[in-house]
């Protein structure tokens, strides 16, 4: 998989993201599908989108016992996506589980990629609510090492980590890095953004880019602007 941009397709409904969609014509975006649409629609939205050709990174954040993640692993296999992912800090035997749940009889299975502390999370709120005393940033390496340890392609992250996972991982594990803006645009709740010029000399492989694609006035001039500064 080479480098790309994934449009998050924060909708509530089948309805609006098909017509978000059917505005790029003949482009298929990589598209990500993240809860508030899977609970809203199910896997037939997820269906629908692999049918008009679009690869799919589904980002249901899976963290429980190894057992019940390994059982839904398997019946998210069934649905074709190209990337899903888990929370790290479900530990490596619910990563290994995971895996195992995720592989298909064939022995194909899509990307799996791990979630290491929420952008959301600074220091404050890992100390006082978990009770993790360590810098944020090693916390994040630390899951980062354990991920690729059980087996795992990657992980999701913050632009601004992505050379330094590069650098503790190697550069074949995945970085796929939301929180990108461009240079003239508004952050909204994103508080540590890079443009996608700048996530793309830092290293990151995958951009996922949702509302200054989803927002714009024209989104696939917007998603086109995205691509030139990101992948060409
Ligand atoms: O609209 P925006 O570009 O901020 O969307 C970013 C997408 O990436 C959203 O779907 C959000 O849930 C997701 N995401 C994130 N930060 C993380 C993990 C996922 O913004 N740490």
């Amino acid at each position: 998989m080479g480098k790309d941009v994934i449009v998050a397709c924060d909708f509530s409904s089948a309805e609006d993201t098909l017509a978000f969609l059917d505005k790029f014509k003949g482009r298929k975006p990589f598209v990500k599908i993240g809860m508030e649409l899977y609970y809203a629609e199910g896997p037939s939205i997820v269906r629908e989108i692999k049918a008009r050709g679009h690869r799919i990174f589904l980002d249901l954040k899976l963290h429980d016992i190894p057992n019940t993640v390994k059982k839904a692993m398997r019946v998210l296999s069934k649905l074709d996506v190209d990337i899903t992912n888990l929370h790290a800090a479900g530990t490596s035997s619910m990563m290994k589980a995971a895996l195992e749940g995720l592989t298909r009889e064939d022995g194909t299975r899509p990307l799996l990629i791990a979630v290491t502390q929420l952008t959301s999370t600074d220091q404050e709120s890992m100390e006082r609510d978990l009770l993790i005393n360590e810098p944020i940033d090693s916390v994040v390496m630390h899951y980062a090492k354990t991920a690729k340890s059980a087996g795992l392609d990657g992980v999701v992250c913050s632009p601004l980590e992505a050379e330094k996972v590069h650098g503790v991982c190697g550069q074949g594990f995945l970085t796929v890095t939301p929180g990108v803006r461009f240079a003239d645009g508004e952050t909204g709740d994103q508080k540590r953004v890079l443009t996608p010029s700048e996530a793309k000399k830092i290293g990151s492989d995958y951009i996922v880019v949702g509302r200054p694609i989803t927002a714009a006035e024209d989104p696939v001039l917007a998603y086109e602007r995205c691509v030139r500064e990101f992948v060409d």
